[in-house]
């Protein structure tokens, strides 16, 4: 029987739609931050293998999740491409800067990316042979506008101005690297694919922060990029695309982009995205991640709205964004079984 992820991305509806969680290895679980203090820091964490396939599995053996997402991060890619990265405790991520059109230059040749990048395949690999037979894994990567927010300001930022602002100002250095990022996470991608993942996921967190005629160039058009390199060499593998916050952005975006999938944040409802995304395919999400945190009758009914909402198409039941490290490790499992009683209380 083929797993119910795979087949709600081929556009099937489902009694019950499958269920995982973004950001389900994380420090909302004991068990996941007892490995990470084995493993030292967030970053050797990410690169030993033995290690993030561990923490990738620990929510599949927990709440029985239909799918696995690698345990790995975005800024590992530009990492790759040649800026140093690193995680200040409490505070986040850090990155050396690139916003010259020197600095774009000096970037590594795509080639040169699997050398840093060899270990996140192995755990692909070790996950592809240990994962139980209905789960199916995900791998991923930052789209390259996101991607971009962080190489550009050397952190996160709530509004992205540093990479609004070159985007604004020095157009060709903008577009050059946004292209470098396109092409290396085609390949990028394709590596994990071969080494096992049978889904992949864009995250552009910041998409919405694109509006108008920047929307289309440097949301759009990069995941189609993205998408039609991945579709010609690993044809059926399906791919679900994330332009969080988009609002209006996420009409048409599958089939403007080649997505298998949409999936929607919790700023838009669900009856709007049923309405208006999951007519062209399968949507996946979006119920608000502080229910994670809050629980009680007020979780139950939020979940059931969600699962009712998205009855009539292909849907996969997730969280509008990746779940806190404040939440409640009992809420995940209420929710999970509020979904799989047919968004009715068991
Ligand atoms: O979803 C998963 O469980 C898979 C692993 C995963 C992580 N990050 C692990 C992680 C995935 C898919 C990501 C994606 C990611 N990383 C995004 C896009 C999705 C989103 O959340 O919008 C972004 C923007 C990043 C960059 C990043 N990584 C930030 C801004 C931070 C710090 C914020 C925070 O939550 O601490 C990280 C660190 C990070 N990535 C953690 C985890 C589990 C926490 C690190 C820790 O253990 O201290």
């Amino acid at each position: 029987m083929t797993k119910t992820i795979l087949r709600a991305l081929a556009g099937e509806t489902l009694p019950t739609p499958p269920i995982w969680m973004m950001r389900q290895a994380g420090r909302y679980l004991p068990e996941y931050r007892a490995t990470r203090a084995q493993a030292g820091d967030f970053l050797s964490l990410c690169y030993t293998p033995d290690l993030a396939a561990e923490v990738t599995l620990q929510p599949i053996r927990r709440y029985g999740f239909d799918a696995a997402i690698l345990f790995a991060d975005i800024l590992l890619l530009p990492q790759a491409l040649g800026p140093k990265l690193w995680f200040a405790e409490g505070e986040g991520p850090r990155m050396e800067t690139t916003t010259t059109m020197e600095q774009v230059r000096a970037l590594k040749p795509k080639g040169a990316i699997h050398d840093t990048l060899a270990p996140v395949y192995e755990t692909v690999r070790i996950l592809a042979r240990e994962l139980p037979s209905e789960t199916t894994l995900i791998g991923f990567a930052g789209a390259p506008w996101t991607v971009a927010t962080y190489m550009i300001a050397g952190r996160g930022s709530k509004d992205q101005g540093a990479a609004h602002a070159l985007k604004n100002t020095d157009r060709a250095t903008f577009a050059a690297l946004i292209d470098i990022i396109t092409e290396a996470t085609v390949d990028y991608l394709s590596e994990q694919i071969k080494a096992g993942a049978e889904v992949v996921k864009l995250f552009d967190s910041w998409a919405g922060s694109l509006k108008g005629d920047d929307f289309t160039d440097f949301a759009l058009k990069p995941a189609a990029r993205i998408i039609a390199a991945l579709k010609a060499r690993h044809p059926g593998v399906p791919i679900i695309a994330f332009p969080r916050e988009a609002g209006n952005g996420y009409i048409g975006f599958a089939k403007a982009t080649g997505a298998d999938c949409v999936a929607i944040d919790n700023s838009v409802t669900p009856e709007w995205a049923a309405a208006n995304v999951q007519k062209d395919g399968c949507v996946q999400g979006n119920l608000a991640p502080e229910h994670m945190v809050t629980g009680g009758e007020a979780l139950v009914q939020a979940t059931r709205h969600v699962v009712s909402a998205f009855r009539g198409g292909p849907h996969i039941f997730n969280l509008g964004h990746g779940i806190t490290p404040d939440a409640n490790p009992d809420n995940v499992a209420l929710m999970i079984e509020t979904v799989r009683a047919g968004g009715s209380r068991p």
